[in-house]
């Protein structure tokens, strides 16, 4: 066969518990469990085209063709699949996001997922989504949390098997919203590969993985309860311990501008004054804002008004990837 493609789409997801720094940066493998909520109104649509005639993949992003590192990136993935699949062809991969990339909206996340499940596709290949995960995780670790929907926890694992994610509860469970606000759309400096590298410079890294399972035990109770307030207690320290790490890391890496610390305080603020709203920020200066669907319209009005706000997305929990 001359050419065989097919199309995938997936949804990135914001992680309430984060994971930063890898024990084995080469598989990629986390130092710590994750857990997540994956995001419906935002996707990546890849299409992976195998080629017989082509000498070198080829990578295009939102349709502008892209050159090292970040093809070298996409063609290492793709060659763990090939080798999977008994596949020799070099392929084209055409992605599409419908949000910005690079600003800390996990677009590697929605990336890989949608390379990984179109890559199979392509190359005839079935995988459950245990295993999908532990592939998409190669590309991107927070990818294997966007192989499901709903509420995804990633196990950390000590080797390849053991790492992969799992869903916690589904889309239906608790229909919360991500009000996102965007302040900045360049791509950022420092990605997250680099960051994850040095996070182990930080004095405080140790402390904060050895309290990981902790506070990913107290998140899976508050999903499964339910309960806003012990969510957004658990979710906001888990974001301020990972910034911690940033700041303290060698380089150290400063993510955030003024905007984000309008928006976290803002947040803040509407807690105390009883409206269900939570912030959590990604690498990136963007602040993601979970909210009850009660309180969204309340809290859209006042993030929009915040200086220095471009623009607020607005997502509720999502499903897994498709095959197009
Ligand atoms: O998947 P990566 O390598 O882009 O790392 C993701 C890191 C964070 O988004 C900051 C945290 C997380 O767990 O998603």
């Amino acid at each position: 066969m001359k050419s065989s493609t097919a199309k995938a789409s997936a949804h990135p997801n914001i992680a309430l518990i984060k994971y930063w720094g890898n024990s084995d940066d080469a598989l990629r493998l986390p130092a710590n469990d994750s857990l997540s909520i994956t995001l419906g109104a935002l996707t990546t649509t890849t299409t992976v085209t195998y080629d017989a005639a082509l000498k070198s993949d080829q990578f295009t992003l939102n349709h502008v063709v892209q050159t090292d590192p970040d093809t070298a990136r996409v063609s290492a993935h793709l060659d763990l699949i090939r080798h999977l699949a008994h596949e020799q062809r070099r392929a084209h991969v055409e992605s599409v996001n419908s949000f910005p990339a690079g600003a800390g909206i996990a677009s590697s996340a929605s990336g890989f997922a949608a390379l990984t499940v179109a890559a199979c596709a392509a190359a005839g290949l079935t995988l459950d989504s245990t295993a999908l995960s532990r592939l998409a995780r190669r590309g991107s670790g927070s990818a294997a949390r966007s192989m499901l929907g709903g509420f995804v926890q990633l196990h950390a694992g000590s080797d390849d098997a053991l790492c992969f994610a799992e869903q916690l509860a589904d889309i239906h469970h608790w229909p919360l919203r991500d009000l996102i606000v965007v302040s900045d759309r360049s791509h950022k400096l420092t990605g997250s590969t680099g960051g994850h590298h040095s996070a182990p410079s930080s004095p405080l890294q140790a402390a904060r993985v050895s309290d990981a399972a902790r506070r990913i035990r107290v998140c899976r109770e508050a999903i499964q309860e339910r309960d806003f307030h012990k969510l957004a207690a658990i979710a906001e320290l888990d974001s301020n311990l990972m910034h911690a790490i940033m700041f303290t890391s060698t380089p150290p890496l400063l993510y955030w501008n003024a905007t984000t610390i309008h928006a976290m305080q803002a947040v803040t603020d509407l807690r105390s004054k009883g409206y269900e709203v939570l912030y959590t920020v990604d690498a990136g200066p963007n602040v993601h804002c979970i909210c009850s669907p009660s309180d969204e319209e309340t809290v859209l009005k006042v993030l929009q008004n915040l200086p220095g706000v471009k623009d607020v997305l607005q997502s509720g929990v999502g499903g897994p990837p498709r095959v197009l």
